[in-house]
């Protein structure tokens, strides 16, 4: 099904990773994975989301990043 309504290709095709280098680095150093709990990066991501003005889907892909390298 091909719908106008899908999430635009750039995005989609982005990882986590690179979501968090483009968006997160803007107002201060990123914290490395490491810093927080898993946890601790739901939180985290919510708050950031709004601050940087990005979508659910790319805050899920880049607390999905944060979670997962440790
Ligand atoms: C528009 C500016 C801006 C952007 C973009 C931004 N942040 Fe932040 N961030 C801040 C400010 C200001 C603080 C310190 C005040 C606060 O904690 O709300 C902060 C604090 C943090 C902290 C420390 C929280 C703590 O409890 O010590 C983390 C971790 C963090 N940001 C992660 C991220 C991640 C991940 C992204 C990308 C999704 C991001 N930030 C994008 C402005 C920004």
């Amino acid at each position: 099904m091909s719908s106008s309504c899908a999430p635009t290709k750039e995005i989609a095709d982005k990882s986590g990773a690179q979501l968090w280098a483009e968006n997160c680095q803007r107002c201060h150093n990123t914290p490395s994975p490491a810093t927080f709990s898993p946890e601790q990066w739901e939180t985290v991501g919510m708050h950031m989301q709004t601050r940087s003005l990005i979508t659910d889907q790319e805050r899920k892909k880049i607390v999905a990043f944060l979670k997962g390298t440790r």
